[in-house]
């Protein structure tokens, strides 16, 4: 049976994002993959799991659309195509493409949420319940929607696959977002558990200081490892020693708990990096940006990959991968890799 999947990803990679989506279903057909559209639809036997898709924010199973959606009465066609299955959903997402065009929509889903929010109820399809699916409204613009649903705990928790972060005011630069977001997406309700004060961390290239500072509101003591300044409350903190010297090179005395690393470099090079630290046992948890060429992005970030993971398994480790285009992610994708247990196996 054909499934219709519709992609969220960041306005500028439906291309990426769809070539990915067909690496893991060859025999389905884009529908539409328009550049700089922040979306992407595809039609095909398989089923797209989220956790596996790089480039894609947030998978969506479609359940039906809307093409001419008359002015007056939107509500009237939505419902009749809404299929019976599934009967109930726990939440209401209306979204819009992460676009100009789409940002302007918003004003329109805020009205018209809680219209629809009512109708659902009254027809009793809809409760509070985060064991229940989704039901997605997607509006490429005011004449035209898509129905879809996705499973908590399955997809992404944010509306728009978006998980918000506030720029803390004392952060020395932007891409501390991107950490922040990094922990929220990878590590979810395990965050409080392995992100603790008296934990220690080596940041590789940590000017000016946006990654380090994530770590230390924490009151995780931190190697900075930079020949460029650190900046603002990070310089000359307590948790923080500042050391110049290249990070390709750098290993801790004693192990620690985590590596972050936003150098930038060639993945290839970054990921064997990564790999090395992991199985010499000098950190547990590794969080690390690769950026990405203009071209080939989805080759290389597969081919960088595969040769970490193929290293991983090779010295017997056991460890969890995840990897995404986050929001705050431009030319580039972010990677969690940790061990799940002390020693070798397999
Ligand atoms: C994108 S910036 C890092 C921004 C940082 N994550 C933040 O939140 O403020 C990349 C940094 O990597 C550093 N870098 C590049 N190659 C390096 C190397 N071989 N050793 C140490 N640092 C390096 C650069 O000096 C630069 O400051």
């Amino acid at each position: 049976m054909n499934t219709r999947h519709l992609l969220y990803c960041r306005p500028g990679f439906e291309r990426d994002c769809a070539e990915e989506a067909l690496r893991h279903s060859p025999r389905a057909e884009v529908l539409d993959a328009t550049e700089n559209s922040g979306y992407v639809r595809l039609q095909g036997p398989s089923r797209l799991d989220y956790a596996t898709l790089i480039f894609a924010r947030q998978v969506i199973r479609e359940l039906g659309s809307v093409e001419a959606l008359p002015e007056r009465d939107r509500l009237t066609p939505i419902l009749a195509a809404l299929p019976d299955a599934p009967q109930r959903f726990g939440a209401l997402w209306l979204e819009t493409p992460d676009t100009n065009d789409g940002k302007e929509l918003s004003s329109f889903t805020r009205r018209f949420g809680p219209l629809l929010e009512t109708a659902l109820q009254a027809a009793g399809r809809l409760e509070a319940n985060d064991k229940l699916p989704r039901l997605h409204l997607f509006f490429p613009d005011r004449q035209r929607v898509v129905l879809g649903t996705s499973e908590p705990g399955k997809s992404a928790d944010g509306l728009m696959g978006i998980l918000r972060q506030k720029m803390p005011p004392e952060a020395p630069s932007r891409s501390t977002l991107k950490l922040s977001e990094a922990f929220g997406v990878f590590l979810g309700s395990e965050e409080i558990r392995l992100l603790k004060p008296g934990m220690t961390a080596v940041d590789l290239g940590a000017a000016p200081g946006g990654w380090t500072w994530q770590l230390i509101r924490r009151g995780i003591r931190v190697q900075a490892v930079d020949n460029g300044p650190l900046k603002g409350a990070v310089l000359g903190h307590p948790l923080v020693e500042h050391l110049r010297v290249d990070g390709f090179r750098h290993r801790p005395r004693r192990p620690v708990d985590w590596l972050v690393c936003d150098m930038v470099e060639r993945p290839q090079r970054v990921a064997a990096l990564m790999a090395d630290w992991l199985i010499h046992g000098h950190a547990r948890h590794t969080v690390f940006n690769l950026k990405l060429p203009m071209k080939k992005r989805v080759d290389t970030v597969y081919t960088a990959l595969a040769d970490l993971r193929a290293t991983l398994d090779d010295a017997g480790l056991r460890y969890r991968l995840s990897a995404k285009q986050l929001y705050h992610d431009r030319e580039e994708i972010t990677v969690y890799v940790g061990r799940v247990a002390e020693g070798r196996k397999r």
